[in-house]
């Protein structure tokens, strides 16, 4: 199966190292043999038509930060609509930055990848956030599949679980811990007592946040997951403009410690239940959805099942990579249908 890799950063080159180490196993128990074809970053791409030699473009990315250690199968400048156009391949992978204003440029890409008919897997959420329903429109008219495993939840299969796990089930509402920068720094305040400034710097130095942390604590990382969860798991056509969010910005030290001495904890949970909503909220400390660092916690109420709650790390490369070879395998699954 000849891949695109549109992205070459933390998750994009995860998943390259995850196919070269798994490919015995991909080919024994899937009959799948992923061929990279081609890797594109913002500064250009690497192209092989025969499959790209992985440890090289591993090597030469990690080197330089450039794939030019590819000889003549780099191009500087090439860009991700050329190379989706250009060559030939069954399966686009898109993992450029999250935007959310336009959705670009994964938007883009998505879109002339389904419009070339091939599948696509997404991990950035800003194309899903922004225009969910006409793409998954596209993706039919096409007769191709778009997979979002990596979106929601990292690695921890929260999307295929609500879906395949739960046929059967009416699920009502759906809570989730969905951003591990806000739930490490919400965690941090409460078993150490620090302020919201100490705990966003460690999360900083640890590399759990970014240097602008609007994404994470403002709580649009937790709304893109709220929408894609809600319009795979529940059928709704959300968009992140139909949710009320709130981050974590405005907690105070006070604040956690009058929770405590409650017997509570806020947390910032993503609800969607008649309406959709990103807000801090304070729960009991025995409930389920009271999970540390930065882990993810998601809750479907379920009848006649009642609550069922699924637990995980919700970031890192090689989780989320993992999430990209589900989907992969799935599409395999799909052709050889
Ligand atoms: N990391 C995680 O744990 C995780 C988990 C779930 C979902 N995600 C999502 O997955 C996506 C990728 O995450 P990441 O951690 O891999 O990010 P990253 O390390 O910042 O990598 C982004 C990659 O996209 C490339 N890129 C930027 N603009 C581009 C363009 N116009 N055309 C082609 N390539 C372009 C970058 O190029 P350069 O290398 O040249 O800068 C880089 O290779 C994000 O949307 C993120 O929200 C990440």
């Amino acid at each position: 199966m000849r891949v695109i890799l549109v992205g070459f950063g933390v998750v994009g080159r995860s998943f390259a190292e995850l196919v070269e180490s798994e490919a015995r196993k991909l080919e024994r128990d899937y009959g799948l043999r992923p061929r990279i074809v081609a890797a594109v970053d913002h500064l250009g791409a690497a192209v092989a038509e025969d499959g790209l030699d992985v440890k090289t473009v591993l090597e030469s990315k990690k080197k330089s930060g450039t794939m030019e250690g590819l000889g003549q199968q780099y191009s500087a400048g090439k860009s991700a609509l050329d190379v989706i156009k250009e060559v030939e391949c069954e399966v686009v992978v898109e993992s450029t930055p999250t935007e959310l204003t336009s959705g670009e440029p994964g938007l883009g890409h998505v879109r002339a990848a389904l419009k070339e008919g091939r599948h696509v897997i997404c991990t950035n959420k800003g194309p899903l956030a922004i225009a969910m329903p006409a793409l998954m429109e596209l993706a039919n008219h096409n007769k191709v599949l778009l997979k979002f495993s990596g979106t929601v939840g990292g690695g921890t299969p929260v999307l295929d679980f609500a879906k395949k796990c739960l046929e059967g089930s009416k699920i009502r509402s759906i809570s989730g811990i969905l951003n591990g920068t806000s739930n490490f720094i919400l965690s941090k305040m409460t078993s150490e007592g620090v302020t919201m400034q100490a705990a966003l710097a460690e999360a900083q130095r640890l590399g759990y946040a970014e240097a602008d942390p609007t994404y994470d604590i403002g709580g649009f990382d937790t709304a893109c997951k709220l929408v894609i969860t809600s319009n795979y798991v529940l059928g709704t056509s959300l968009s992140i403009k139909d949710v009320r969010i709130k981050g974590i910005t405005e907690i105070s030290k006070k604040d956690i410690d009058e929770a405590k001495s409650k017997g509570s904890v806020i947390k910032l949970i993503g609800r969607v239940e008649k309406n959709a909503s990103v807000q801090p909220q304070e729960i009991p400390a025995t409930h389920p959805l009271n999970v540390s660092g930065t882990f993810n916690a998601i809750s479907f109420d379920t009848y006649p099942a009642g609550e069922i709650t699924l637990v995980g790390k919700g970031a890192g490369g090689m989780e989320t990579a993992s999430s990209v070879l589900r989907d992969l395998i799935e599409i395999r699954r799909a052709f050889a249908r």
